[in-house]
């Protein structure tokens, strides 16, 4: 069979000024047709016919470059005028296959959390983005109008629902729905109408713990989140206690952990005190226990909030928690 090349150049070229992606034109049906002819041709026919092919390859080759030069491919160009890296460019490619997205800093070290509790007996559960007043503040025994309450500056719907500002609003909740003994971490989003700053983010994250069974004490809370922190830092800690008014819990305290980065020695993560004040814990108030269904005089439990993006920011030395919700393409890919 008779192929007129400079046909199917002429074909070829006009195709190719309406691609979106002009190189295309080189997987043409046409070309595959003319390599696939060559099989057929008597060995004497097949380098001069190879040359005009490749002739005709060079020809193609130089007008791609072209177009892509002058930017006027496609008969029609689709925008994006919302991406945050230029799609619309033609050449060079506008993202490596490996850069294409990766997971956020805050899921991955969730999952991680999370695992560590599972290998402890514990199971996991989420929060809810609205709540009412009761779950928020009522059964975790903050009186009506007691200025605890304030401590939280919740953000209120009009109908009197509560974006809830701590996990513990799932307490009353998993201590009604179980029998102990209940072993539960809560890892959800928590919202509260800060001042924003370095350290304060309006919506983050937080982990709570609730644990409840017979004979249960301070020893066991403390044991419990070395054990975490330890294994989440891969490092051994000391940690320290100093009391703290939570209504919720009696006693209650302000846990705070050695530097993992700088074994007490000083340095920027801990602005060089050598302890970071971590958390909030204590062993859970009877009234909070009754409430949920539970006879204090049979069994004591105890209960700890922390924050999982200042827990992250640490393991990564992380100056700003505003950069978690940023979407800055640069922060994240140190993470992908
Ligand atoms: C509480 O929210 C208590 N519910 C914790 C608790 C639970 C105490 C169970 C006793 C028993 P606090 O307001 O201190 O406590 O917040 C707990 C942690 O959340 C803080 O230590 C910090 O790690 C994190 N956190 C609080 N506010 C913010 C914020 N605006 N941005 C980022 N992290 C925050």
């Amino acid at each position: 069979m008779k192929h007129d090349i400079s046909a199917i150049e002429t074909v070829l070229k006009t195709r190719l000024s309406q691609l979106p992606v002009p190189r295309d034109i080189l997987k043409a049906a046409e070309l595959k047709e003319l390599y696939a002819s060559m099989k057929a041709m008597a060995p004497d026919e097949r380098p001069v016919f190879g040359k005009q092919i490749n002739l005709l390859r060079n020809h193609l080759e130089a007008a791609i470059g072209e177009l892509e030069a002058s930017g006027a491919t496609g008969a029609i160009k689709e925008l994006d005028v919302t991406a945050p890296f230029e799609v619309n460019a033609t050449a060079p490619p506008r993202l490596l296959t490996s850069e294409e997205g990766s997971r956020h800093p805050l899921s991955a070290e969730r999952e991680k959390v999370a695992e560590i509790f599972a290998r402890m007996g514990f199971t996991e559960y989420t929060s809810r983005e609205l709540d009412d007043d009761y779950h928020m503040f009522g059964a975790l025994n903050f009186p009506e109008g007691h200025p605890a309450r304030d401590v939280y500056d919740t953000f209120i719907t009009e109908d009197g629902l509560i974006a809830p500002a701590h996990t513990s609003t799932m307490q009353n909740r998993i201590l009604r729905a179980f029998e102990p003994p209940i072993r539960a971490v809560i890892i959800d989003r928590t919202f509260r109408n800060e001042d924003v700053d370095a350290r304060h983010e309006h919506t983050f994250n937080q982990i709570e713990g609730v644990y409840v069974d017979k004979n249960i004490n301070v020893g066991h809370l403390l044991a419990t989140l070395k054990a975490f922190l330890e294994s989440y830092y891969e490092t051994n800690i000391e940690f320290r206690i100093q009391p703290f008014y939570f209504p919720f819990v009696e006693p209650g305290f302000e846990f705070a952990l050695s530097c993992p980065f700088c074994r007490k020695k000083g340095c920027h993560i801990c602005s060089y005190q050598g302890w970071i004040e971590l958390l909030g814990c204590g062993m859970i108030h009877p009234n909070v226990l009754r409430e949920g269904g539970i006879d204090p005089a049979l069994y004591s439990g105890f209960a700890w909030g922390v924050g999982l993006d200042r827990l992250v920011m640490m393991k990564h030395d992380i100056e700003d928690i505003r950069h978690f919700q940023s979407g800055k393409l640069d922060f994240l890919r140190q993470f992908s």
